[in-house]
């Protein structure tokens, strides 16, 4: 096991990195290639352990493909296989999101029942709700989802009772197949949905309303589809966590490669807690504040602010003049790092949902335990300020979003290095 370790800045970071490929874009699209019959070209796919998760998950269902640098060849015909075990499942909760291809194209398949996390319980029984509507027959046995057809999947009118990112994405991907025409109300909006339904729209799959809460797709009827080769969006929580970045240690920092339009939540956070914000088609720049302001912050859906970003908005609170509060209403115990920030000096108060960040007091480093993704990139954030050395435990969970975080800070002036965990 590694860990990471942070040297106090003596300087602003300074100067310009380029953003990677949007993971959670790249995963639903790694699954939609199990609709496709030809190999497929997939570039800016970020080389991050999210992404070779599924790419073994999806060589276990017999999948070939090549890695070179950060495309990815992938040919999908030679899948025969249809379960995704629990040993795939339980290191990545978006392996479910084989489920609605694999069942769209096979008729079956057997699909581990991802458990909660450290963010919450996670149920995905909108996604199985939607798949029964469409006609699958759907038994939970022993830990894993069973799920078959009689004939095609057909389409159906779906109403999502919350936004779920996932459970839209493996309903488009189940409709693309489907008999008929599939509606879907309360369809997630986010970047990355749009993605995957551009992608399919491209490679012949009618779909209406892309962008919108409401989609219509018209199904091939089991016929696999031609994808087209394609280029992963860039990634807008990796932008906004180096935005951050830049932010908490008052500096200038450039992100290249990245939409602007998809940080607009994000950006306006940022100018509201006093930090410049220019913007070409294609960069971002942050600039310093003259004094930082706290900030009231409510996690919700796209286009609002993303849950992805809120432990990163927690540690950039730490350096407010006042008092910050952060709603976190996506995920129920999405506050772990709070108590690891708490050892790191924070004054931080949770009452259920809602987290009050006295911003202003000294930090200092400590060992600390990252306990999931976002969290972790909270973590070193905060050590980036606090006086002396601060180490990252458990880097494990950041090692699955981000690709190189210590080699693109470390390009603008940190000192972040990468140590084995003494046995
Ligand atoms: C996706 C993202 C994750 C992000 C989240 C919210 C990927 C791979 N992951 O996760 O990074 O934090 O969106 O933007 O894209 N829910 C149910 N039943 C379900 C499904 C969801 O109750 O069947 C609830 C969840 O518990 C949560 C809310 O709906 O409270 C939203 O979750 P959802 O959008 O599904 O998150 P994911 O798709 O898992």
């Amino acid at each position: 096991m590694k860990y990471l370790n942070i040297t106090q800045l003596t300087k602003p970071l300074s100067g310009t990195i380029s953003i990677s490929g949007a993971k959670n874009a790249a995963l639903p699209l790694l699954a939609a290639t199990i609709l496709g019959k030809n190999e497929i070209n997939i570039s800016n796919i970020p080389m991050v352990a999210d992404i070779k998760t599924l790419l073994k998950l999806l060589e276990m269902l017999g999948a070939k493909y090549s890695i070179s640098e950060n495309s990815v060849v992938i040919n999908p015909l030679s899948i025969s296989k249809t379960i995704a075990t629990y040993d795939i499942v339980k290191t990545m909760r978006a392996s479910i999101l084989v489920l609605g291809p694999l069942l769209a194209r096979f008729g079956h398949c057997e699909v581990s029942l991802p458990g909660g996390c450290a963010i919450g319980q996670r149920p995905v029984d909108l996604h199985l709700k939607a798949l029964e509507q469409m006609g699958a027959i759907i038994e939970i046995r022993a830990g894993y989802i069973h799920a078959r057809t009689e004939g095609p999947l057909k389409g159906a009118k779906i109403v999502f009772d919350k936004v779920t990112v996932t459970g839209t994405e493996n309903i488009v991907m189940a409709a693309a197949l489907a008999d008929g025409e599939t509606t879907i109300i309360n369809a997630a909006k986010e970047p990355e949905v749009v993605q995957l339904c551009e992608v399919l729209s491209a490679s012949g799959v009618k779909i209406k309303g892309i962008g919108t809460d409401k989609l219509k797709i018209t199904g091939t009827n089991r016929e696999l589809i031609k994808i087209e080769d394609f280029e992963i969006i860039p990634d807008r929580i990796e932008a906004g966590t180096y935005l951050c970045a830049g932010a908490i240690t008052n500096s200038k920092v450039t992100i290249k490669k990245v939409m602007p339009k998809h940080l607009e939540a994000i950006l306006y956070k940022l100018e509201e807690m006093g930090f410049g914000i220019e913007q070409t088609k294609s960069s971002v720049t942050i600039l310093p504040a003259t004094k930082v302001k706290p900030v009231n912050i409510i996690t919700t859906e796209y286009p609002g602010f993303p849950t992805d970003m809120q432990a990163q908005f927690m540690a950039l609170a730490l350096i407010a003049n006042g008092t910050s509060i952060i709603d976190e209403r996506l995920f129920e115990n999405r506050f772990m790092h709070v108590s690891e920030l708490l050892r790191m000096g924070a004054d931080i108060h949770l009452n259920g949902s809602i987290a009050t960040i006295n911003g202003g007091k000294e930090l200092y480093g400590a060992d600390v335990m990252a306990t999931d993704l976002r969290a972790s990139s909270a973590l070193v954030l905060a050590g980036l300020i606090a006086s002396g050395e601060t180490n990252v435990h458990r880097i494990y969970h950041l090692d699955r979003g981000y690709e190189d975080l210590e080699g693109k800070l470390n390009a603008l002036g940190a000192n972040i290095q990468r140590y084995d965990e003494k046995a």
